[in-house]
């Protein structure tokens, strides 16, 4: 995806609401992050956001780069934890950072934004031999998959999941990482609630705290009814009658890799 396009999605609603729900997750990103590396070694955050992870990434003095193509995520990250972390304006295809200059790519729910190939070569490219890969990426099942699928055949009837959503699947996502030269791969699937208070919060999060999905509805030309209507649809299914809570379970993996 061409930079003016990742900003034009990524820039399109507040991010926050979506950052929280992550938050938890980056915790764990970041822990194995700092086991598998020093404090002498630069670790990066790719695809940083408001840079919560990247926060995790310095219990100490080290080195951390988070790289965030978005200058709106950037902005609010470079003033929440900007004097501590480098942040720098740059995707993952194309970091700008020196050859073998990393000890380890930490990445929530960032790096599976890249492109599958143009992606894992630059990772591959920065890490210093033996350094680290961490990201966590969407299950291929869930709600989150599913609402991906439901939102896409509005558009393409019968599509499949999309490339950034095939991370998900164990054989995809080792064939994109070996075909580059990673090793040591290891793949595990995990689960988290991803609940709302009601159908109509569901919505006002689709609209004003997520921002692919507010991006689609924006362009959504003459389908954007369909698509509203399908969205609300999937979130009706899961609604409690009796209180009208929406209770969800999403899955999601964390792939680690060694260079
Ligand atoms: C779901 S958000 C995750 C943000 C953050 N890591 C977190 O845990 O909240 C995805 C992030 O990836 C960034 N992104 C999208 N495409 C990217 C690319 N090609 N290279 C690097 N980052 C990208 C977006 O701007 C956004 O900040």
């Amino acid at each position: 995806m061409a930079s003016n396009e990742i900003e034009a999605v990524w820039a399109s609603s507040d991010y926050a609401p979506t950052a929280d729900r992550l938050a938890p997750i980056a915790v764990d990103i970041a822990r194995r992050a700092l086991n598998a590396t020093t404090p002498d070694d630069t670790v990066v955050d790719l695809g940083a956001g408001h840079g919560h992870l990247a926060a995790e990434l310095q219990p100490d003095s080290r080195h951390v780069v988070a790289i965030e193509p978005v200058a709106r995520m950037r902005d609010i990250g470079i003033k929440r934890f900007g004097d501590r972390i480098q942040w720098v304006a740059a995707t993952g295809e194309s970091t700008s950072l020196p050859g073998q200059s990393v000890g380890a790519i930490a990445s929530n729910f960032g790096s599976m934004f890249c492109d599958p190939e143009a992606g894992p070569r630059e990772w591959w490219r920065i890490l210093r031999p033996g350094g680290s890969l961490i990201m966590s990426a969407w299950g291929v099942t869930g709600f989150l998959a599913e609402m991906t699928l439901v939102a896409q055949r509005v558009f393409m009837p019968g599509s499949a999941l999309p490339a950034h959503m095939r991370w998900g699947d164990e054989a995809v996502a080792r064939d994109r990482l070996q075909s580059v030269g990673f090793d040591d791969i290891a793949f595990e699937r995990h689960s988290t609630t991803w609940n709302f208070n009601s159908v109509a919060d569901g919505m006002r999060y689709y609209l004003e705290g997520s921002p692919p999905t507010a991006y689609l509805v924006k362009l959504a030309g003459d389908r954007q009814t369909a698509l509203l209507e399908a969205l609300e649809q999937h979130l009706r299914e899961y609604a409690s009658p009796e209180t009208g809570e929406v209770v969800t379970e999403t899955d999601y993996v964390i792939i680690t890799a060694r260079r």
